[in-house]
């Protein structure tokens, strides 16, 4: 199996359950010191690929390695993502394109190549790492990441009708706010932020059991299980307001 974006945060923790249920994983992500600490704890468990998923040159290279290695791939995590926060006319237009590269792009072309040989053996597994943000009517200060999340989950339940009925399992993981490295989180949880921030270790766990349980989408913590239940019946004006106070919050402790 492969996780993208397995050099911290959630991905660090999803190789961590695999391995230690036996799977064999291929970890991706750029940092190589970070992935040959990886390397260390896991052994013969796990095989480390420096690569950067924005680029579709390195997805190739990735694609082909793991051939001429005869690697098996029966399960593709697509957890490499990344977001800035700040007005959009403001933030850097690099940024936004990186994040359009990586969360999309990237995400789309690696699923692409994978898909097609798992519908050929009729068998495998695709989870891609969207979040609570993707059922929100929109991000304002977070619009593009906000947006691409959107985007992560629509595809993947399109995945789900047409891949599940010829042997493909798909799910779409979509955590509420984690203590991560991830842009505007703390890796520890502070006061209040031990009710409504999940570890990545929750995340990992519920990811685990859920895909094995068959469901489609996995909603980690009961919190964010019932604040997306609830959106579904407020007005799309109030959500993004909602949204856009949290998101101001955030910024002003950045
Ligand atoms: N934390 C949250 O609150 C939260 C909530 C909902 C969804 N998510 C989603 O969860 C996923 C994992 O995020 P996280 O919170 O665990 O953040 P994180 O700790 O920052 O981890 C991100 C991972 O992605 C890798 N990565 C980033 N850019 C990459 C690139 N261009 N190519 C290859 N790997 C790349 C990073 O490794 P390198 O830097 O070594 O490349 C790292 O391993 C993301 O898709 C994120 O959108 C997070």
């Amino acid at each position: 199996m492969i996780i993208t974006g397995a050099s911290s945060g959630i991905g660090r923790e999803l190789l961590k359950i695999f391995a230690s249920n036996g799977h064999f994983v291929i970890a991706v992500a750029r940092r190589r010191e970070k992935l040959e600490e990886i390397k260390k704890e896991f052994n013969e468990k796990v095989e480390i690929f420096c690569k950067d998923m924005s680029k579709l040159g390195d997805i190739a290279e990735l694609y082909e390695e793991i051939k001429e290695l005869n690697i098996e791939v029966d399960l593709l995590i697509n957890n490499a993502g990344t977001g800035e926060y700040g007005f959009f006319y403001e933030t850097d237009m690099k940024s936004h394109m990186k994040t359009l590269n990586l969360n999309i792009k990237g995400l789309t072309y690696l699923t692409r190549i994978f898909a097609e040989d798992m519908i050929k053996k009729k068998q495998g597994g695709i989870i891609n790492v969207a979040s609570t943000a993707s059922f929100q009517s929109g991000g304002p200060l977070m619009g593009v990441y906000y947006a691409s999340k959107a985007y992560v989950l629509s595809l993947t339940e399109a995945l789900v009708e047409e891949m599940e009925y010829r042997g493909v399992r798909i799910m779409a993981l979509c955590p509420g706010p984690t203590s991560t490295e991830f842009k505007g989180m703390s890796s520890k949880r502070k006061g209040m932020q031990k009710f409504y921030v999940t570890t990545p270790r929750q995340v990992a766990e519920s990811c685990y059991r859920d895909y094995f349980k068959g469901k489609n989408i996995c909603i980690p913590g009961l919190l964010n299980k019932i604040i997306i239940f609830i959106t579904r019946f407020i007005p799309r004006k109030v959500q993004r307001k909602m949204v856009r106070k949290i998101q101001e919050k955030k910024k002003r402790l950045l």
